[in-house]
């Protein structure tokens, strides 16, 4: 089958690899309709997230037909149209029954690598590198879907495509950080980054009956989207001053709760794989710092942003001093993705918008140019594998 692989810092290709198997009796083949960009992925291709391998498959937002299950598969029947969650959990043990389904013990083949970097292994994910497992991802023709039953989740009729596709981890990365961040009626929520996932926590905010979402990011197209898709209000980063004007519009308080969707700030190019980097390396944070600032005492801060490694600039003394609490996770989909596919069936999140092109699966490098360069008004970018458009 073709799929798109890592080739090295800044490199992808589509390239020919074997075609999946069912290597586990609760394993399950999904041929893929669409998959979509995401912003983690543009770390992973500058190499900037530990141990990504040359012939690596990206990809982890997919929706896709059950085509294959293993003797162990109950929930699924081949002919079904599933959304697969991002985060690859068991179900199972300990983690995954409190709801940390990022956290599982038991999705990771390749600990070692994580609890070296991390001091535990997380779950294990699609398309994202050797430290989350080495699970090929979902810009292919078909993917193998471990835990079939917990992970795969089966697409409502009146739900398209490109509404689910987002169901995979953008919109339960959004609802997670309106929801653990603890939005409650009447707050006023600010976002850091109007990219599919600031957007989606946005509009989550809105749902939980946040007051007043203020959006705050670089690109007017982004900005301009998120008022007129969300109706929420937006600051420019570049033109405003932000914890001045979060500040003056909450009564000198700041907001109750702030997302941080932005993560690892690009670097100029011939940056070197953070593993190649020397001990101590740190990364720009600006936009946690920003949001630990302007949040009110008490209030709350969560990251949903990507980091691999060390922060430089962390304000702990301002989260100490304001009593702030501060969260940050990978997204527990399992938890909310039955609930969001609900929403998405009655309207009330249509995130389609934010797939703002469509191209061949052959055309996915072009694609990821589109998306880091933020051409064209360009937000995600949604591949269709040469299989399924025939
Ligand atoms: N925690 C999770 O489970 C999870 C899930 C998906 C994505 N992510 C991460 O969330 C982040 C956002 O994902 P995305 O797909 O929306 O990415 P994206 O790259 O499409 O969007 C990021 C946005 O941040 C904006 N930005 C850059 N600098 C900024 C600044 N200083 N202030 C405000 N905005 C700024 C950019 O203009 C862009 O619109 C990424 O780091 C991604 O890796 C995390
Ligand atoms: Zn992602
Ligand atoms: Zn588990």
């Amino acid at each position: 089958m073709r799929a798109l692989c890592w080739q090295g810092p800044g490199e992808v290709a589509v390239e020919r690899v074997p075609d999946p198997r069912i290597v586990n009796a609760q394993d399950a083949i999904v041929r893929v309709r669409l998959s979509a960009t995401c912003g983690c992925d543009l770390r992973l291709i500058e190499g900037r997230y530990p141990a990504m391998q040359p012939g690596d498959v990206l990809g982890h937002e997919f929706v896709g037909e059950v085509v294959e299950v293993g003797p162990e598969v109950r929930r699924h029947c081949v002919g079904d149209r599933v959304v697969v969650c991002a985060t690859i959990s068991c179900g199972r043990c300990w983690y995954c029954r409190q709801g940390l389904y990022a956290c599982c013990d038991n999705s990771d083949p390749n600990p070692e690598l994580a609890e070296m970097a991390w001091g535990a292994a997380p779950a294990g994910g699609f398309g994202y590198s050797q430290t989350l497992g080495g699970f090929a991802g979902g810009h292919a023709e078909y993917v193998r879907v471990p835990y079939a039953d917990q992970g795969a989740f089966r697409v409502p009729d009146e739900v398209s495509d490109g509404r689910a596709v987002l169901a995979a981890e953008s919109a339960p990365a959004g609802w997670m950080a309106a929801d653990l961040g603890g939005v409650r009626p009447g707050d006023v929520v600010a976002v850091w980054g109007c990219g599919a996932v600031g957007q989606l926590a946005a509009r989550a905010a809105v749902l939980l009956g946040a007051e007043r979402v203020i959006c705050v990011d670089r690109l007017d197209d982004r900005l301009g989207l998120a008022r007129r898709e969300i109706g929420v209000e937006t600051l420019h980063h570049g033109r405003a001053d932000v914890g001045a004007e979060l500040r003056e519009g909450t009564g000198g308080r700041g907001p109750d709760v702030c997302v941080e969707a932005v993560g690892m700030a690009a670097q100029p190019s011939g940056s070197r794989p953070l593993g190649q980097r020397p001990r101590g390396a740190v990364e720009p944070s600006a936009t946690v710092g920003e949001a630990i600032q302007a949040c009110r005492k008490g209030g709350s801060v969560y990251v949903l942003g990507l980091f691999a490694g060390f922060v430089d600039t962390y304000p702990l003394g301002a989260a100490l001093h304001k009593a702030v609490t501060v969260r940050a996770a990978r997204q527990h989909g399992q938890r909310y993705l039955p609930a969001l596919l609900e929403r998405m069936r009655h309207g009330e999140l249509r995130p389609e918008y934010l797939v703002t092109h469509r191209l061949p699966l052959a055309e996915a490098p072009r694609g990821y140019a589109l998306f880091r360069e933020r051409r064209d008004g360009c937000v995600r970018v949604a591949f269709t594998p040469d299989a399924t458009t025939g």
